[in-house]
C-alpha cells in the first residue's frame, strides 16, 4: 500500500529569489510547492523603500509561470537611513510583512546593513508600535568572534538588548543554527519565533569540511556541530509553534560557488519538501510536519493558513541536480541520503 500524507499547502518564511534571469529560473520551483514566501530584500541595490518593494513584487508576479498560485510576501532591508514613516506606510498598504536586519557585512549583499544599532532605534520603535515583525540575520561581524560563535554572541550583544529596549517588537530569528538560539527562543515569554532551514536539519560542519571541502554545503550562518543540528531537529519536529520553516533557499551559480572565495548559500527549493518528509519520518514525527511547514508560520505572522492542501506520497523523489540559468548552472542541494517522499 502506498503511504501518503496530506497537509495544508506549505509556506516558506525565508526565501531568496534574486532578480532577472535568475528569478525566472528559480521561481517555478518555489511556486510549485509553496503558496507564499517571505522574500528576502538583499538584492543589489537592496530593497529599502516601499516603492522598491512594490516594483520588486511586480517583477516577481511577472516572472510567475502561467497558472501558478503564489503570493510573494515582501520585506524591507533595514538600513541606518530607513525612514520610519515609509516603513509604516509599506506595512499599512498590506505589501510589506517584515523588515530584515542584516548586520553590515554579515552575509551575501549585506554591505548596506546596520553597523550602529542606535541609528535604527526609531524604526524599531515604530515597528513595535504597529506590530511589524523584524527578521534578523543573527550573526555578529566582529572579526575577533569565531565564526562558529557568531550566532550565540549576536543573541547576547545585539538581539537581547534590542528586545529589552523594545519588548513589544515582534522578532523572527532567521535560519537558527545553534542550541543557544533554540534555548533563547524557548525561554522568551512572547514576541519571539525562529525559522529553521531544510539544510541545517541535515548537515553539520563535518559535511562541509571533512574529507574534502564541499562548497555547495557552505551557507551562512555556517552549519555547526552535530549537537546543534540535533537541537534544531528536536525543535523543528516538536510541533512547538515558535519554530517554522524558512528554507533560506539561496541560489548562486556554480561559477560563483566554486571560487577561491565562493558565495554562501544552499539552493533547496526543488527538493525541500521531500527532504523534510524524510527528516520528520526518521524522527517519527510525520504528524507534526504540517505544523512546521504550514501552520506555525501563518500563526506567528497573523495570516490565515492556506486553504489548499499538498499530498506527499512515499515514492522516490525526482528533481534536477542543476537548474540552468543564462549565467550557468545552479546546483540543487544534495542531502546525501535517499529521498523517499514525493510531492504528488
Ligand atoms: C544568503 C544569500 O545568498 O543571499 N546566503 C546564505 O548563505 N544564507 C544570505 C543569507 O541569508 O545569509
Ligand atoms: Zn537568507
Amino acid at each position: 500500500m502506498t503511504k501518503s500524507i496530506t497537509i495544508r499547502r506549505p509556506d516558506d518564511w525565508h526565501l531568496h529569489l534574486r532578480d532577472g534571469d535568475m528569478l525566472r529560473a528559480v521561481l517555478p520551483y518555489t511556486a510549485q510547492h509553496f503558496a507564499r514566501a517571505i522574500i528576502m530584500p538583499n538584492l543589489v541595490p537592496p530593497i529599502v523603500t516601499h516603492a522598491q518593494a512594490q516594483a520588486y513584487r511586480d517583477r516577481i508576479i511577472a516572472a510567475l509561470p502561467d497558472g501558478a498560485e503564489f503570493t510573494p510576501l515582501m520585506t524591507l532591508y533595514l538600513t541606518e537611513d530607513s525612514d520610519p514613516a515609509d516603513v509604516a506606510a509599506a506595512h499599512a498598504s498590506g505589501l510589506v510583512k517584515a523588515v530584515k536586519l542584516y548586520p553590515a557585512g554579515a552575509t551575501t549583499n549585506s554591505a548596506s546593513g546596520v553597523a550602529n544599532f542606535d541609528k535604527v532605534d526609531a524604526v524599531l520603535e515604530k515597528m513595535a508600535e504597529i506590530g511589524l515583525p523584524l527578521c534578523t540575520h543573527g550573526e555578529v561581524t566582529d572579526p575577533n568572534v569565531d565564526i562558529f560563535d557568531r550566532e550565540a554572541v549576536f543573541i547576547d550583544r545585539v538581539l537581547d538588548p534590542i528586545r529589552t529596549r523594545h519588548p513589544d517588537l515582534r522578532v523572527v530569528m532567521e535560519h537558527i543554527t545553534t542550541s543557544d538560539a533554540v534555548d533563547y527562543v524557548q525561554g522568551a515569554a512572547q514576541n519571539l519565533a525562529a525559522t529553521i532551514t531544510t539544510h541545517h536539519l541535515v548537515i553539520n560542519r563535518n559535511h562541509i569540511l571533512a574529507g574534502g571541502i564541499k562548497p555547495h554545503y557552505y551557507c551562512l550562518p555556517v552549519a555547526k556541530r552535530e549537537e546543534h543540528r540535533l537541537a534544531l531537529r528536536k525543535a523543528a519536529t516538536s510541533g512547538d509553534a515558535r519554530f517554522f520553516l524558512g528554507t533560506d533557499s539561496a541560489p548562486h551559480t556554480d561559477a560563483n560557488k566554486l571560487l577561491p572565495c565562493g558565495c554562501a548559500g544552499c539552493f533547496t527549493a526543488p527538493n525541500t519538501l521531500s527532504i523534510l518528509a524524510e527528516v520528520f519520518e526518521q524522527d517519527d514525527a510525520l504528524e507534526r510536519l504540517e505544523a512546521f511547514t504550514s501552520l506555525n508560520g501563518p500563526a506567528y505572522y497573523r495570516l490565515p493558513v492556506n486553504a489548499a492542501t499538498t499530498t506527499l506520497t512515499r515514492t522516490p523523489a525526482h528533481y534536477p541536480a542543476h537548474v540552468d540559468t543564462v549565467e550557468g548552472p545552479v546546483t540543487v542541494f544534495d542531502p546525501d541520503m535517499p529521498l523517499n517522499w514525493s510531492v504528488s
